[in-house]
């Protein structure tokens, strides 16, 4: 469920990996899905995928990934029959944190795994995605008795191509993504960079340096065990490795669409709100970029 970029990219991998797998999505968008096309630095080529428009036909899945932007997981868990979530296992890949409480809200029975994928993907239009590096992908299960679960998760994804692991501390790996994505994503929708190009920008990157220290001071009194020394090297690794891709957020705000600034940057803010610590470089990127967005209609 969600056909940006990444979720088109999850159905052409695991259908040309041989996984039964099907897309759901919206209406006009099925043709141009059901005929995929997937662009990488060496190939370009089709992948005839399945694809729904009815929530129903995701009935007897046995994993269900969501993959639409955080702010949007309501509405899907709301199209989707309550039934389905008793035997399926639900994967949230969504960049940011928040989302997991509010899923868990709603599926109160069901298997939540929640992941983070370094996966870099770009939708150039609905069927249309450049699959710009290949990133390692994190699991981790929500509840204790749900490990097994997320192994088996984490198979099915190796084996569809897309390398996956399991680890024991998911939250920590949450709050590490979130703040990759803090020093990324809100700077390469402002500056209309891509990722490779940020790294070579000495402004951006002392951004980048005061975004992850003050998000690291949040985690420090969260209880989350990070080095800000050692996220600031992850966030050179991420943008030398995912170079040629333009970031989530800046394809959000170029195609005018509202963006994750709240579930990421937003969280630091909030957090460091309640606990008493100042953010003023998150809280301007928050500003700058919510202005970004101002009048442009959600997803
Ligand atoms: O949101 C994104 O764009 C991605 O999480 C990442 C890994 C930063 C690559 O662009």
């Amino acid at each position: 469920m969600g056909t940006g970029a990444l979720g088109s990219l999850f159905g052409g991998l695991l259908t040309e990996a041989g996984h039964d797998t099907l897309l759901l999505g919206r209406y006009g968008q099925i043709s141009e899905l059901q005929n995929l096309r997937i662009k990488t630095m060496n190939n370009e080529r089709n992948v005839a995928v399945r694809t729904t428009r009815d929530p129903m036909m995701l009935a007897d899945s046995e994993l269900l990934l969501f993959t639409m932007k955080s702010y949007s997981i309501d509405d899907a868990i709301r199209q989707l029959p309550a039934e389905l979530f008793d035997d399926c296992i639900v994967l949230a890949l969504q960049n940011g944190i928040g989302h997991l409480e509010r899923m868990r809200n709603v599926i109160q029975n069901g298997i939540i795994l929640a992941g983070v994928t370094y996966q870099a993907a770009t939708l150039i239009q609905t069927g249309y995605v450049i699959h710009a590096a290949v990133g390692p992908t994190v699991l981790g299960p929500l509840g204790k008795d749900d490990r097994v679960a997320a192994e088996s998760a984490a198979e099915a994804l190796t084996v569809g191509g897309i390398p996956s692991k399991v680890v024991d501390d998911i939250n920590r790996e949450l709050w590490i993504k979130l703040l990759i994505n803090a020093a990324i994503n809100p700077l390469a929708a402002i500056t209309g960079m891509k990722n490779g190009d940020l790294v070579n920008d000495p402004e951006v990157m002392n951004m980048m340096w005061a975004v992850i220290k003050e998000g690291s001071s949040v985690c420090e009194k969260l209880g989350v065990r990070i080095r800000k020394e050692d996220i600031f090297q992850r966030v050179i690794e991420v943008t030398e490795a995912t170079a040629g891709n333009r970031s989530s957020m800046l394809q959000d705000v170029t195609k005018g669409r509202k963006t994750e600034i709240e579930a990421i940057n937003g969280v630091i803010v909030e957090n460091g709100r309640r606990l008493g610590l100042e953010t003023p470089v998150n809280e301007k990127l928050f500003s700058r970029v919510v202005s970004l967005t101002k009048f442009k209609v959600d997803d």
